[in-house]
């Protein structure tokens, strides 16, 4: 999906009352919707709406009752008039335009599904699809030829000559569908689509609407007062309340950093692992190393953060190769092996749009961090169980996640950063007491004191640089090339006097 606005809508209000501009004033002294409804008995539908749709995206419109959903879709091909404000189509204002624009605008640009199908019951539905062709003039055999096209993509194909009478509920939402998309327009209008169906239909036509907007690259906005439907729908969600936006942001922003306590109390009860993604729980994929940079470049990288594993990745696309254990690394620098013969080829890895109910048994059952990776290969962040859970566990009721809490790790310190890819990445560290939980801290006496057949790091007073400042998450040519030669330049031998790396 590109970011080029689609319509914009500035400034919307829509008073249903006999002196709207009496009411306007009264909403710019701060009234509320209840308070100027007992005064002047005019009701506010919209108040001061702003918002854009981006091209291709599904836009959900989400509310209670009463909360303006249907008086907004409903601006937007102004079968409802603002009362005041903009709406903008591919940048032309459609409040100003004539009423022959209008038809134009709305013939080529928009097409609308209602909620109890506002079909023709003894028309059949090939002709109940072609309505909104035909009352453009266009010839029959045209019309015909677009509308069976409809009727095939929502599934259809077969019952062109039925009544509709004689279709399920289900059937009767896939011909208003059918009808709205006939024209081809650029944007759909759905006002509560699906509200009517039974739970199952309800399921199958999200499921369908998503891979028609998968194929035709449609912009949708849909009007729902279900969460769930919102959830599974939208690309980004506005959530209503007495005709005022209360919040716009992707479903994971809306679960995860709710804009106040009407939105946390809206989301309350959501099963998070079906909506909140790998993406949007994953750390970065700090520190990683290039195949190219050699084993000692990635014992030193290990060791400098004091973790057991480390994704190897290769050229500046952060192409992920594998995951190198410490103990793989330092077999393989006694054997004189390269780093690519020590990694693991094909650590477990998920895409980043995989949902966390789908990531829990693979976690459950990985020994490593699980690597989130895009479609080209790209590392994009690691997780581990103690983040998903996390993520899973939080309420939403304070505003924001815990996972999101998180200092940028540009400004962590050194010691920070270390004892996180410790809880991460080093199982073997997590053995320790907690009080002594970081190795470099250590001194050497101590780390070699210690019983064990874990890998033992020297303090930072042994003259090995610190290393873990230079990791830039941005890639591996920048950040990593200096961290790597970092490491490289002062690199103490290590199988010579200054090691302090054992194998036990
Ligand atoms: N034609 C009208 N005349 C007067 N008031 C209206 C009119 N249409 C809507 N309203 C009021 O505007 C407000 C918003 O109504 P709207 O129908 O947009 O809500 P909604 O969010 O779509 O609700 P629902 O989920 O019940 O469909 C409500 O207070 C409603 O009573
Ligand atoms: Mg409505």
């Amino acid at each position: 999906m590109d970011k080029n606005i689609k319509l914009e809508v500035r400034n919307v209000t829509k008073v249903f009352g006999k002196n709207p501009h009496k009411v306007i004033s009264l909403l710019n002294e701060g009234l509320s919707k209840s308070e100027i409804f007992e005064k002047t008995k005019q009701t506010v539908g919209l108040n001061n709406v702003n918002f854009e749709v981006y091209d291709g995206e599904i836009f959900v419109i989400m509310g209670l009752s009463g909360s303006g959903k249907s008086t907004l879709l409903r601006c937007l091909n102004r079968l409802i008039e603002p009362t005041a404000g903009e709406i903008l189509i591919d940048g032309q204002n459609i409040t100003q335009m004539s009423a022959e624009e209008l038809r134009n605008t709305r013939r080529t640009k928009l097409g609308m599904v209602f909620q109890n199908f506002a079909l023709l019951p003894h028309r059949t539905v090939l002709d109940n699809v072609a309505y909104g062709l035909e009352i453009q003039g266009i010839p029959k055999e045209d019309r015909y030829f677009k509308a069976l096209a409809a009727i095939e993509t929502v599934g259809l194909k077969g019952y062109e000559n039925s009544k509709i009478t004689q279709l399920s509920g289900g059937m009767k939402q896939r011909v208003g569908l059918a009808r709205a998309i006939a024209n081809d327009p650029d944007i759909l209008l759905m006002d509560e689509a699906f509200s009517a169906l039974d739970p199952l239909i309800r399921t199958d036509m999200q499921n369908e609407l998503l891979a028609l907007e998968d194929r035709m690259q449609k912009t949708i906005i849909f009007v729902s007062h279900d969460l769930d439907e919102a959830l599974k729908l939208g690309d980004r969600i506005a959530l209503m309340k007495d005709g005022k936006v209360v919040q716009i942001g992707t479903p994971d922003e809306i679960l995860t950093e709710p804009a106040n306590s009407y939105v946390s109390r809206f989301v309350a009860g959501v099963d998070r692992s079906k909506i909140l993604t790998a993406e949007s729980v994953m750390r970065r994929p700090e520190p990683f190393v290039s195949v190219s940079s050699g084993i000692r470049v990635a014992i030193k990288l290990m060791k400098a953060h004091g973790i057991s594993s480390i994704y190897v990745v290769e050229g500046k696309n952060r192409r992920l190769r594998g995951i190198l254990m410490i103990s793989d690394a330092l077999k393989a620098l006694k054997a004189g092996k390269s780093l690519e013969d020590a990694m693991i080829q094909e650590p477990p890895q998920v895409a980043p749009d995989l949902p966390l109910s789908d990531v829990i048994p693979l976690i459950a059952e990985s020994q490593y961090p699980l690597a989130v990776v895009n479609d080209s290969g790209k590392l994009l962040g690691i997780m581990v169980r103690g983040t998903v859970l996390g993520a899973l566990a939080m309420s939403g009721q304070n505003g924001h996640a815990t996972a999101f809490e998180e200092k940028d790790p540009e400004e962590k310190t050194s010691e920070e950063k270390s004892l996180e890819e410790k809880k991460f990445a080093g199982e073997k560290f997590e053995e320790n007491p907690p009080e002594k939980t970081d190795p470099i801290s250590k001194s050497k006496g101590e780390a070699e004191g210690k019983a064990g057949n874990e890998a033992r790091f020297p303090p930072e007073s042994s003259g090995i640089p610190d290393i873990s400042g230079g990791i830039n998450n941005d890639g591996i040519d920048t950040g990593s090339a200096s961290t790597e030669a970092a490491a490289k330049a002062p690199l103490i031998s290590d199988t010579g006097p200054g090691s302090e790396v054992k194998i036990c």
